[in-house]
């Protein structure tokens, strides 16, 4: 294979660059020609599509979001379009493509592979919602960023002994609020995969005053099935004490990647060009156990996700009381 080309699609995510540039690199290190693709796949359909050379990708490791940048493509959901787009890629002499994205982007991927071209797809989404990877490109970074917030956050609620509602992102999934609520030290983490009453809620907040603690943290994913203010404003009468809620929203989508980021982004990149090279057929890449793994992008999709029950229940236990 000697034409291969690389979109970003979807939400954007720390580390996208860092898959960029390694994919454009890759592939030219290899003696092939490595095409940037603009704005995902409504970019592909309109053929915003241009050669990237070595030095097109210097200087952007470090910064999050996207050079390529991303949308999110209604037209793409239809077949006669993703016809079209394989059609834009041929005309371009493109053979292989790498899709750096979510689950819908993947997907689109795999659609769009079954008109003949190979697909290779790049998990980059802070969610951390695809259940073949262990992780995805941005989770890390997005997770630091929210734990940098609960620092500062905890300091202003012991002060003012208040609880404080926190809403991370994650869509449906809710992986960036258990890890955020562990590694913070979150009283009540709240997340769509398990149900919990507000009684409840007050409970641990009430156990966690009795035990002297000043302030009460509740991180709470975006899909559970809350809402903030209400929440707050029932937490108030119930426990006595003062709710605020934050709500930090795309800032949790920017930022310089980490390390765990650029170095996930810089390896499943540098495997999807291996495995264009080698004319794979369309893959899925990520990380099992710390590895990098490729499985067939169909079976890859398939999977149902599975939710850390384990994890979830210990960062419960551990945010417990003072
Ligand atoms: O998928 C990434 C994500 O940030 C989700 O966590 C969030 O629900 C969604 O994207 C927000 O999408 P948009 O950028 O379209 O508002």
């Amino acid at each position: 294979m000697k034409k291969i080309a690389i979109l970003t699609s979807g939400g954007d995510a720390p580390g996208m660059n860092a898959a960029i540039r390694a994919a454009v690199r890759c592939g030219i290190d290899r003696g092939m020609e490595v095409y940037g693709i603009d704005r995902g796949y409504e970019g592909l359909l309109d053929g915003d599509i241009r050669q990237m050379d070595w030095h097109s990708v210097g200087d952007i490791l470090q910064r999050g979001g996207t050079i390529l940048r991303t949308a999110r493509s209604s037209r793409f959901m239809e077949d006669k379009w993703i016809e079209h787009g394989a059609m834009i890629l041929d005309t371009f002499g493109i053979e292989g493509l790498v899709v750096v994205g979510g689950d819908g982007s993947l997907s689109g991927g795999l659609k769009l592979s079954k008109y003949g071209i190979p697909v290779m797809g790049i998990p980059g989404t802070i969610d951390n919602d695809l259940a073949y990877t262990e992780y995805t490109i941005g989770f890390d970074t997005a997770v630091n960023t929210v734990l940098g917030l609960i620092s500062n956050i905890r300091d202003t609620s012991s002060s003012h002994e208040r609880t404080t509602i926190i809403e991370v992102m994650g869509r449906n999934c809710g992986a960036l609020a258990i890890h955020a609520g562990l590694a913070g030290g979150a009283d009540v983490i709240l997340v769509p995969e398990v149900k919990v009453d507000t009684n409840e809620i007050c409970r641990k907040v009430l156990e966690g005053q009795a035990t002297g603690k000043a302030h009460s943290l509740i991180v709470m994913a975006e899909g559970a099935d809350f809402e903030p203010e209400a929440l707050a404003g029932i937490l108030e009468k119930m426990t006595g004490r003062e709710a605020r809620t934050v709500v930090p929203g795309y800032i949790q989508r920017g930022g310089s990647p980490t390390l765990a980021d650029r170095r996930l982004a810089s390896l499943t990149a540098a495997k999807a060009v291996e495995l264009l090279y080698d004319d794979s057929d369309s893959k899925a890449i990520g990380m099992d156990s710390g590895k990098i793994i490729a499985m067939d992008l169909a079976d890859a999709l398939k999977i149902k996700p599975e939710f850390d029950m384990e994890l979830y229940e210990l960062a419960n236990v551990l945010g417990k009381g003072k």
